[in-house]
């Protein structure tokens, strides 16, 4: 028996290594998307993942859930001076691009005031909507909707 199996039969017995003793002894170190190159040191450029492409989006999994962005938003831009989202998205154009378009929510201020164009509020678009990229997960998640 090497050290890890009698440290693992030993948990085990006391009661504190129930269903994955892979966790509780060998889990790998997570890290933020910088790797683990410390805070005051300069990180490579992160690698930009393929978005998903979803024909017909993805389902929501929560009530108000932002719907996730299914294609790519590498063209994308906003920037104080223009929204490219908005150029598929917006009301007008959204007849020609088929994007769907922002609910009524989008045009609204916080103090409910009706406004013509997307409220301010609703300008960064991808402060709550996100694309979604095939990798493997960092950690477990046994999340249910
Ligand atoms: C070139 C046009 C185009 C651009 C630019 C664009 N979209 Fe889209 N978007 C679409 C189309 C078309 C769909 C519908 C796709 C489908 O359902 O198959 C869509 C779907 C979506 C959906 C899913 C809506 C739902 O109810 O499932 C979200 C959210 C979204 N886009 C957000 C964005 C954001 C945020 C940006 C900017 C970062 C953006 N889009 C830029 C064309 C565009
Ligand atoms: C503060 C968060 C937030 C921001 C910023 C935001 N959205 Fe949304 N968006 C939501 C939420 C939450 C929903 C779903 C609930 C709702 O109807 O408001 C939604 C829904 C949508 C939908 C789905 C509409 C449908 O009928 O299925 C589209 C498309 C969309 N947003 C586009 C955009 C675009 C384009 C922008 C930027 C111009 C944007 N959103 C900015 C939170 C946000």
């Amino acid at each position: 028996m090497n050290i890890n199996t009698s440290v693992k039969t030993l948990l085990f017995s006391l009661g504190l290594l129930t269903i994955q003793p892979n966790l509780v002894l060998a889990a790998d170190p997570v890290y933020s998307l910088r790797g683990d190159i410390g805070v005051d040191e300069l990180s490579e450029m992160i690698p930009n993942r393929r978005a998903m492409a979803v024909d017909g989006g993805i389902s929501v999994t929560f009530e108000n859930q932002p719907p996730l962005i299914p294609h790519s938003i590498d063209k994308t831009r906003i920037t104080l001076h223009e929204n490219s989202c908005l150029s598929c998205h917006s009301k007008k154009n959204a007849k020609e691009t088929n994007a769907v378009r922002p609910p009524k929510s989008h045009y609204y201020t916080r103090k409910d005031s009706k406004l013509k164009k997307i409220s301010t509020g609703r300008y960064f678009c991808t402060q709550c909507h996100v694309t979604q990229a095939y990798t493997k997960p960092l950690i477990g998640n046994d999340f249910k909707n």
